[in-house]
């Protein structure tokens, strides 16, 4: 586990234990209100500094300095008035990221504004992050071992620590390999969190979700060998009023394409493919740390997608869990089929408030929106607008596409009910969501996550190790739960 474990709480920089503490500077040459404290404590060190010219509160920027013999880092806030809830937990990362990079242990962190202190916790777990599972041999590897805020409201913290180790457990299960994170191996860690968090947990094998009568399912995991399985893990109690939130997310851990098989370069990425059943799971992690009163069900599907002998093919009609039919013209078109499943699961069997569902599912959505957004579409316009204002609050950002019906009518099939791919080279991203639309129960709000382009592969940031695998989406799910 290579991320931080755990993070205190001090009222007094100068009793806490730290091999190095952050500070911050803004742009017009203000101190942060810790920096100003320890400015007055040392006898104007900062001001001194500040005035020859050697520190500058650019965002971005970090200085090291000495105070009293101790090691501080003095991090840059840009404007004082542009600075925001994204902006201080990008800071706290960056506080996290320097310490690795100078090989300072432990770090205590400013709580920069008294009321953010959940996402200056959420920050320096982020920034801590790195995933070294495989490294035997490379003397450079550093971790962090602990960490303080200082200042920092304590509930908060506890809260933005736990909401930061789930995405974290999250990015582990992402950025581990096709080898490793197998669907066994997801469901074994869905296994985890229902014990951990009270919860309940039904995994269906090949054999059972096919006797089901899922189709679409069973056809992509056809091709390959490696057991796939079909995951409904419950939080809260079914006895409950409150209709459950349902969640469900595409578990490819290795999508070749199948017959319609990828183009060799990058295809290694392609174990991100189970970034959806990332979002779930941690999601479903942390609701099991932070135990709120919510009925939330996460869903999901998971398998391989090879050309193993038993392969689906082009021109294969399949028979999805609500009975509609569906002409696979791309094998490569998977993840539409097993959240086909998944979502006439959901909606049959659990009364759904809503239905969030997430997928790395079209390589369009990265055309459209870089690794910028997330493409969401659906059926709800209350539910879509609530799923905006979650994303403005979490700095997660999304952007809706149309799901007009012109759209619908591009998946629908000559000999079958649906097809599996829509017009050629057109809204491709859309087309997806189209297909899904078939499978979700009448009159249940929905909204489609295409987090292909959000889910791994962006600019490395303070919060993002490496371009690695995100966790993008968590933060919003659990804002919008109202955790
Ligand atoms: N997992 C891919 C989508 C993907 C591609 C995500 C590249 C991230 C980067 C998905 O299963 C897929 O292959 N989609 C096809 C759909 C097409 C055949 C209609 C795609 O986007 O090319
Ligand atoms: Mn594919
Ligand atoms: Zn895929």
């Amino acid at each position: 586990m290579a991320y931080l474990n755990s993070v205190d709480v001090s009222k007094d920089w100068k009793r806490t234990k730290a091999d190095v503490t952050c500070v911050g500077l803004f742009e017009d040459g203000s101190l942060s209100e810790l920096g100003q404290v320890m400015d007055q404590d040392s006898g104007g060190r900062f001001r001194s500094l500040i005035q020859a010219g050697n520190l500058t509160g650019k965002s971005g920027n970090a200085d090291l300095v000495v105070v009293q013999d101790r090691p501080v880092l003095v991090v840059g806030l840009g404007k004082p008035e542009a600075l925001d809830r994204d902006g201080i937990r990008t800071a706290a990362a960056r506080c996290s990221r320097e310490a690795i990079a100078r090989k300072f242990g432990s770090l205590a962190v400013e709580a920069f504004r008294e009321e953010e202190s959940q996402a200056v916790a959420e920050g320096i777990i982020l920034g801590s992050y790195q995933y070294l599972d495989y490294k035997t041999q490379d003397e450079d590897c550093f971790e962090l071992t602990s960490a303080t805020v200082i200042g920092g409201q304590e509930s908060a913290v506890r809260k933005g620590v736990l909401v930061g180790q789930s995405v974290c457990f999250a990015r582990d299960l992402e950025n581990a390999p096709g080898n490793e994170t197998t669907p066994t191996r997801l469901a074994q860690a869905a296994a985890d969190i229902a014990r951990d968090g009270g919860m309940q947990l039904t995994v269906f094998d090949r054999e059972e979700f096919t006797q089901m009568g899922m189709g679409a399912l069973a056809a992509v995991a056809s091709g390959s060998g490696e057991p796939p399985k079909f995951i409904v893990l419950e939080y809260g109690s079914p006895e409950d009023d409150e209709k459950p939130v349902v969640l469900v997310g595409k578990g490819l851990t290795f999508d070749s394409g199948g017959i319609s098989i990828k183009p060799g370069a990058g295809m290694d990425e392609m174990k991100f493919d189970m970034c959806g059943a990332g979002v779930v799971l941690g999601v479903m992690k942390a609701l099991s740390l932070l135990q709120p009163k919510a009925h939330v069900v996460g869903i999901v599907p998971s398998t391989e997608n090879l050309s193993g002998a038993k392969a689906y093919k082009p021109g294969d009609i399949l028979k999805a869990y609500n009975g509609k039919t569906i002409e696979v013209l791309n094998t490569d078109a998977e993840g539409r089929l097993i959240l086909a499943d998944a979502l006439s699961y959901a909606s049959k069997h659990f009364d759904p408030a809503y239905i969030l569902d997430f997928a790395t599912l079209t390589g369009a959505v990265l055309i459209a929106l870089g690794h910028i957004a997330t493409g969401v579409l659906g059926t709800d316009a209350a539910l879509m607008e609530k799923v905006k204002q979650a994303a403005r609050e979490t700095g997660e950002k999304v952007w809706e596409l149309p799901l007009w019906d012109e759209f619908c009518e591009q998946v629908k099939s000559k000999i079958a009910d649906v097809k599996n791919i829509g017009e050629a080279r057109q809204a491709g991203t859309i087309a997806g969501a189209a297909f899904l639309k078939e499978f979700v129960g009448e009159g249940i709000p929905w909204v489609h996550f295409d987090i292909a382009g959000t889910a791994w592969g962006g600019k490395e940031s303070p919060l993002v190790y490496q371009k690695g695998a995100t966790g993008a989406g968590i933060r919003l799910v659990l804002n919008l739960l109202g955790v």
